[in-house]
């Protein structure tokens, strides 16, 4: 049976990390959809369209050339405002639903993390976890990732969009963020990236050997 790892959590919680670590232990192929949101927003960004044009939005997300996400740009802070923002529509996400689910099916297993990944996009996923941390905790973890690519921004400045990113992305209509109900919750807020790991392929192995 492939393994499918579904991650899900609030903005900068770590489950980015963790996907990749856990990927790489796995030797399974990785997707961080947030990129994909992301990507949509710079479309509409590149092209001069505003970020409120939803028949553009979901045009832009049927188009995304998804072998293209590795433009610096989409790291940037203002990047997860503008996805969170666009992510909000439903040609958005159904525009993007059909590549993750055809990337979740790998012969070889996947993992993916997200906002909805063990809720709507691979509901089957044999495993799910999700992320999270205080936001004071991920606004730290935040802070400090910009500073070291050079984006300076006030710790203030970064709680309180971290704080309107979650409100955001929990409250809206179309796949809300929410912890499907056969995901363990994992709190990142007192571990290290190490300690984070070793519980995470802890569940991770634990899921595995229900499963089996
Ligand atoms: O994980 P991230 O910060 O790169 O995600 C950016 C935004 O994209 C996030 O605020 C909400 C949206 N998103 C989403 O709605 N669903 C996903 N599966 C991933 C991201």
């Amino acid at each position: 049976m492939p393994l499918v790892i579904a991650i899900d959590g609030p903005a900068a919680s770590g489950k980015g990390t963790l996907a990749k670590r856990l990927a790489d232990h796995y030797g399974l192929p990785h997707l961080d959809t947030g990129l994909l949101y992301r990507a949509v927003a710079l479309a509409l960004i590149d092209a001069g369209l505003p970020l409120e044009d939803q028949a553009a939005a979901g045009q832009a997300a049927r188009d995304l050339d998804a072998g293209k996400l590795d433009d610096p740009r989409l790291r940037e802070r203002a990047m997860g405002e503008a996805a969170s923002r666009i992510s909000a529509v439903p040609a958005v996400r159904a525009g993007l639903l059909a590549w993750q689910r055809r990337f979740a099916t790998d012969p070889q297993g996947a993992v993916l993390d997200g906002r909805d990944i063990g809720t709507v996009v691979c509901p089957e996923a044999g495993v799910k976890l999700y992320i999270t941390a205080s936001s004071e905790e991920r606004a730290r973890r935040r802070h400090r990732e910009l500073a070291g690519r050079g984006e300076a921004a006030s710790f203030a400045a970064i709680l309180a969009d971290i704080e309107a990113r979650d409100a955001r992305d929990a409250s809206r209509a179309a796949a809300p963020l929410r912890m499907a109900d056969d995901a363990v919750r994992l709190d990142t807020t007192d571990l290290d990236a190490d300690a984070a790991f070793d519980e995470a392929r802890a569940i991770v192995e634990r899921a595995r050997g229900d499963a089996a």
